[in-house]
């Protein structure tokens, strides 16, 4: 099994990254794109990733025509919403542009393609939002994720989209997911303050390489479509950040609960898009792990 990996460097891309780089029957490639970037072992297992621009159409289709993967995961986006809203150009050439390149060169060499789109599709005026929901994008980076979807949609067969909640975890940068965030913040005493009134249904990094791992190569293998990956718990922002102070021993006291009416925010903040992922959870081989599980389990 030839493995194309993207995002390598990233949270969840590491986290794939980890998972793949041990299995003896998969023959992983792995990109990232910041060439000062060394990614560390403990993600590598000793393998190496090498730098891809995906924007660079002409390097993708030469990298792509020459591996001729079978499998293509495609994590590498810009993910920070903020960027995307004001750097549209950019946001567009990664995560939609590219992402097309990448579906097209799937459907010609006959690759699987897992592509990870986010909850964020969704206005979160609902939540528990199921695979039959209409998105809804509030922002620009939520609006090229749910063109990404339909690009693929179109463009390749046999395809699976994960819409991924928020993401938890260890990331290679060792500053990307919201548990390092948060406790880089409360290490320097900082006050954070967290909506009591915006829900999720956070999943960590590693428990969503190892769905995906079902995807690529385990019991969903066969499997197309769209699933919702969510957790099994929905919480505010606020009961996260007192699970992480608690798992970690920080003062409480260093959470200000506000709501999300009191902040004035552009692009506007969907207030409840927790995911409805029974589709995925029912077929699924192994039970997900509580969000105290996967916190216990971190170093
Ligand atoms: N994090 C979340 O809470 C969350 C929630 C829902 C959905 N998602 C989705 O899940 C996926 C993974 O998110 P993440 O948080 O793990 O991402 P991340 O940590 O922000 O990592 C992004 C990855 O994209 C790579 N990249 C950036 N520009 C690139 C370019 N021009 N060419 C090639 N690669 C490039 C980065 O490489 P360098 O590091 O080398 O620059 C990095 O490996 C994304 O598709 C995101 O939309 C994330």
């Amino acid at each position: 099994m030839k493995l194309l990996l993207t995002g390598a460097s990233g949270l969840l891309g590491g986290n794939c990254f980890a998972r793949f780089a041990c299995n003896p029957n998969v023959q992983l490639f792995a990109t990232h794109h910041d060439t000062s970037f060394v990614i560390p072992q403990r993600f590598t297992n000793g393998q190496d990733a090498f730098t891809l621009d995906l924007t660079d159409e002409t390097a993708v289709w030469n990298i792509i025509s020459t591996l001729q993967p079978d499998l293509i995961i495609h994590t590498a986006a810009y993910t920070e919403t903020a960027f995307c809203e004001w750097n549209r150009k950019e946001a567009k050439a990664l995560n939609i542009d590219a992402t097309k390149t990448l579906a097209t060169l799937s459907e010609m060499f006959n690759a699987r393609f897992i592509f990870i789109s986010t909850d964020l599709v969704f206005d979160g005026t609902k939540g528990n939002y199921d695979e039959h929901d209409a998105p809804n994008p509030l922002s620009y980076y939520a609006e090229t994720k749910f063109e990404a979807e339909l690009q693929i949609k179109n463009l390749v067969g046999n395809h699976v989209i994960l819409r991924s909640p928020l993401l938890l975890g260890s990331s290679p940068r060792g500053m990307r997911s919201v548990n390092e965030r948060l406790v880089k913040d409360f290490e320097a005493g900082k006050t954070v303050r967290l909506f009591v009134d915006e829900f999720r249904t956070p999943i960590f990094a590693d428990v969503l390489a190892r769905v995906i791992e079902e995807f690529a190569i385990g019991t969903l293998s066969e499997v197309t479509g769209l699933f919702h990956s969510g957790g099994i718990e929905r919480l505010s922002r606020e009961s996260l950040g007192r699970k992480i102070t608690a798992r970690w021993n920080i003062n409480p006291s260093l959470i200000e609960s506000i709501a999300s009416d009191e902040v004035l925010s552009h692009p506007p903040r969907p207030k409840d898009v927790s995911l409805n992922s029974k589709k995925l959870h029912s077929v699924l081989p192994f039970t997900l792990p509580t969000l105290e599980e996967s916190l216990n389990a971190l170093p």
